[in-house]
């Protein structure tokens, strides 16, 4: 079975989660485009739809969705999402495809996560995926050097910019054993917007397709 495959079967077993009447909120990134490809499937279940980013929102009206803000819609029930990382602590990283900052915004403004991965994404630690970190564009220099004196080494994804209108770093050897705590040490480095360890907020279920199928792992 091809990662293709995988993706559409971790995304075809988060429609169960997708409940009548549900707001839900939708994330970014190729497991995601398999979803949205399948949701008109449940379009009477859903009564708002918000997005994490322009290319989710666009697609999403490709499909005849109509897409709410946040502000619009209040609370979230469900946001699904996937991710580069995932531990079965249920921490992630996040922002592989840029959009980090409004997917926390999302998975910290609903009432349940579901995140979708197939089992390439499933590590023993964080880190092997060089973690993604939205910066102002003008602080982004400072906060580098601050990664530097944490022994990593950050890239700037250059010619790539956020929805938001930032920057991102790219940080290599990175040090993640605790996720907990190196999330809140990044977030209180001043140009830092968002951070792509989710761990904080972790997700609340994570479905992982391999092979033999998908299988459902809760912390
Ligand atoms: C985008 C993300 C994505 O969830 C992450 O990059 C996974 O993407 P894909 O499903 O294409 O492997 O965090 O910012």
């Amino acid at each position: 079975m091809d990662s293709t495959e995988k993706k559409r079967n971790a995304a075809k077993a988060s429609l169960e989660f997708i409940e009548p009447g549900i707001v839900l909120g939708i994330g970014t990134g190729s497991t995601v485009n398999e979803l949205i490809e399948m949701l008109p499937t449940v379009r009477d279940r859903i009564d708002k739809l918000v997005s994490s980013s322009k290319a989710s929102t666009e697609f999403l009206q490709q499909h005849g969705f109509d897409v709410s803000t946040l502000n619009e819609a209040g609370d979230v029930d469900l946001y699904i999402d996937g991710a580069d990382e995932a531990t079965k602590r249920l921490h992630l990283i996040k922002g592989g495809g840029g959009a980090l900052t409004r997917e926390k915004v999302l998975a910290g403004a609903a009432r349940r996560f579901v995140c979708i991965v197939d089992e390439t994404k499933l590590v023993g630690m964080l880190g092997s995926f060089p973690l993604p970190i939205e910066v102002l564009p003008m602080a982004q220099v400072f906060v580098a050097h601050k990664l530097l004196k944490l022994r990593a080494q950050p890239i700037w994804r250059e010619g790539f910019v956020t929805d938001n209108g930032n920057h991102i770093l790219d940080v290599h050897d990175l040090n993640i054993s605790n996720p907990l705590e190196m999330e809140t040490r990044l977030n209180q480095i001043p140009g830092v917007l968002t951070v792509g360890i989710f761990a904080h907020r972790p997700a609340d279920v994570l479905l992982i397709a391999d092979d033999t199928g998908v299988r459902e792992m809760r912390d």
